[in-house]
């Protein structure tokens, strides 16, 4: 049996939100490894994971141990590990991962998307559609994203979409070979009633 709000599929115009699956093996590869000066600086992984090539670690095998793992905890409503497509080809991952449920109801996302794509609106899209099925369908409270200082780009997905920031983690992550400060920003449900997705597009609407 699988959790509440999973699977799911979200769409909002160019982009859409769905469960990754084996034939995306291909084209994960081919955009993770073109990506690698692109992605590299913001991703974190285990301290002790002994060094290996970025390639090596975007092989088919690889990505078919992500895609166990990654749906394991989707099935126990741990997480929510999601492709991101844009004119339905894959362009990016969006997940909502560490969900707490009880008195904390909360989760923390983490994201990226082909350089090649960026600048489009892509990520606060699907970041929108992902909050409002978090707070509306899962009924989760709190969403939070934890993100270096220096990530401008990832600051202006959040703060577009008006989360607060909330405080600073000091060496919060294990990131290209060092423990990385994060700024702590998150939203509540409480802050948007009208849902995320519907914010935004006002927002869009409304900039000149
Ligand atoms: C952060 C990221 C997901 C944003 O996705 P996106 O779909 O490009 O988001 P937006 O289109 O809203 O652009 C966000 C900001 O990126 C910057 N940006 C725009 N085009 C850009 C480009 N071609 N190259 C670099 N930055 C660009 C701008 O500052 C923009 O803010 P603005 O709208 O105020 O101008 C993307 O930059 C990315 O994948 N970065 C690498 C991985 C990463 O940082 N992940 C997050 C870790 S916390």
């Amino acid at each position: 049996m699988s959790a509440k709000g999973w699977p799911v599929r979200l769409t909002d115009g160019r982009v859409g939100l769905r469960p990754l699956r084996v034939r995306d093996a291909t084209a994960w590869s081919e955009v993770r490894i073109r990506n690698e000066g692109w992605l590299a600086p913001w991703e974190g992984r285990p301290v002790t994971q002994p060094p290996s090539s970025w390639s090596d670690r975007h092989t088919g095998s690889v990505f078919a141990a992500m895609l166990r793992t990654a749906r394991r905890e989707a099935r126990a409503g741990r997480s929510l590990p999601l492709a991101i497509t844009y004119d339905g080809r894959l362009a990016g991952q969006i997940t909502a991962s560490n969900v707490i449920r009880g008195a904390f109801d909360s989760t923390s996302v983490g994201y990226w998307v082909d350089g090649a794509l960026a600048g489009r609106g892509i990520l606060p899209t699907a970041l929108a559609l992902l909050v409002d099925h978090c707070f509306g369908t899962i009924g989760l409270h709190r969403v939070e994203a934890n993100i270096r200082p220096e990530n401008t780009p990832s600051r202006r997905v959040v703060e577009k979409l008006g989360f607060r920031q909330e405080g600073l983690h000091e060496r919060y992550l294990f990131i290209d070979g060092d423990w990385r400060d994060h700024l702590s920003y998150a939203v509540t449900s409480e802050d948007v009633p009208e849902g995320m997705l519907r914010r935004w597009h006002a927002t869009r609407t409304a900039a000149p």
